[in-house]
């Protein structure tokens, strides 16, 4: 920027610079996947059909559709000897820890996709990713409550297919319900990308440096983590919980409200939107939708509407301008879908895998130089070193 420093594009890092995937206008509320509204994406798409636009920037042709969800369908099972990472972790180890070991670990079994050099590679490299998450994700659940890992079924869809490694097990005929397995899908869908936020930027970072694809989208799994982004679902259920009735709600929201007291409304506010988060709204209707097709009648949504009312009319929510975010509401329709609270993050991490990839991939298979964000010194200035003895 102009002022202190002159704009010397050497020194921004080019690994957050310009792309054509997702747009974001955050005081309208405007998210597009390569020109597509997320309203009509979440309305007439699904997941895969989502992650084929944010890959190659159009939507798929029928033939099209059909040859990346048998190639996606085809990657989904993880070689065999991964199982055995999983023996190294503690039962009651938190899931995001697994993720972040064991995509990490991916690097070191599939060295026939690291040469980011090769389209081939990176091709073959981003259906892996895409198409294993589901089924690491389902394994670190299994492993944690003591079930043996289902394989996938490659009869299955994609959200089908990972509710089945979730809940299925050997000794029951697999049942996925159409009606959970929408949801899921819708889910990952408004998940998928969301422009440079912290765990994509992290992922071009990582991948300015030439590391292999896997190791970036661990990066991006460890960034996701935090409470401040991905880790808010998991947060905005705890809160909801705590509060536990729509009686409770002033005492919470007078503490978001009070500078001394740490606690903050998780599932509100954002970095970009300074208006409503399209994503919350869309994430809102299907909470109702799928709680009435199951015949869930959940209070803690009746305490989420009720608490997003009392802070869209509060005078200190509206003047900083927060409003729910797409972790507010989603942790809802995870529960009614039976996914434990310990797996919300891990779901925003697999519905969020394409758009990492997507940006690696076109940082990677455009012209980049190595990211070097530029710091702001306020250190001491030049001083000489002091003996111990005059310390
Ligand atoms: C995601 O970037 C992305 O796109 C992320 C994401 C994606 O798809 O990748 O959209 C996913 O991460 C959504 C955000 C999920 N996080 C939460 O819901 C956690 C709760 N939200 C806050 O931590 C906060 O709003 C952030 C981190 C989301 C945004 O941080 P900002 O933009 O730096 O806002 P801020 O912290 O500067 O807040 C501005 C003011 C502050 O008051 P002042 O210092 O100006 O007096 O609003 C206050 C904050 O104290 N504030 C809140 C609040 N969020 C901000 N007060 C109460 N409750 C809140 N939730």
């Amino acid at each position: 920027g102009k002022g202190m420093f002159t704009y010397d594009p050497g020194f921004v890092s080019t690994a957050s610079c310009e792309s054509q995937i997702t747009y974001i206008d955050g005081n309208n509320g405007i998210l597009l996947h390569r020109g597509y509204p997320i309203e009509q994406l979440a309305e007439h798409s699904d997941y895969l059909e989502t992650c084929y636009l944010l890959l190659y920037g159009e939507l798929p042709t029928k033939a099209q559709k059909e040859e990346f969800v048998k190639t996606v369908t085809h990657h989904t099972m993880v070689h065999e000897q991964l199982a055995h990472f999983f023996n190294g972790f503690r039962r009651d180890s938190h899931p995001m820890a697994i993720m972040c070991g064991v995509v990490g670990a991916l690097s070191a079994f599939y060295h026939d996709s690291l040469d980011i050099t090769d389209d081939n590679n990176r091709q073959v490299a981003a259906f892996r990713l895409i198409a294993k998450m589901p089924t690491i994700a389902a394994m670190s659940y299994k492993f944690s409550i003591g079930q043996p890992f289902m394989y996938p079924d490659n009869s299955k869809g994609y959200a089908e297919n990972f509710l089945h490694m979730m809940f299925g097990v050997p000794c029951e005929p697999s049942n996925v319900s159409p009606t959970l397995a929408k949801a899921m899908d819708r889910i990952f869908l408004l998940h998928a990308d969301h422009e440079q936020n912290a765990s994509t930027s992290t992922v071009r970072l990582a991948g300015s440096s030439g590391a292999n694809p896997f190791a970036c989208i661990a990066a991006g799994i460890a960034a996701l983590w935090g409470p401040s982004h991905g880790g808010a679902n998991e947060a905005v259920l705890e809160m909801l919980e705590e509060i536990g009735d729509v009686s409770r709600i002033d005492e919470f929201v007078a503490r978001a409200k009070d500078k001394n007291d740490p606690f903050r409304l998780m599932g509100f506010g954002h970095r970009v939107y300074k208006n409503f988060d399209p994503r919350a709204k869309v994430m809102k209707e299907a909470a109702d939708d799928v709680l009435a097709e199951l015949g869930v009648d959940d209070p803690l949504l009746a305490v989420a509407k009720r608490l997003e009312e009392i802070a869209l009319s509060d005078e200190y929510f509206i003047s900083k301008k927060l409003y729910p975010n797409v972790d507010f509401y989603s942790g809802i329709i995870l529960k009614a879908i039976g996914i434990p609270t310990s797996m919300f993050t891990v779901i925003f991490a697999v519905g969020r895998t394409v758009g990492w990839i997507a940006h690696w991939h076109e940082m990677i298979s455009g012209s980049y130089r190595i990211g070097r964000p530029r710091q702001l010194y306020t250190g001491h200035t030049q001083r000489d070193y002091l003996p111990l003895d005059k310390r």
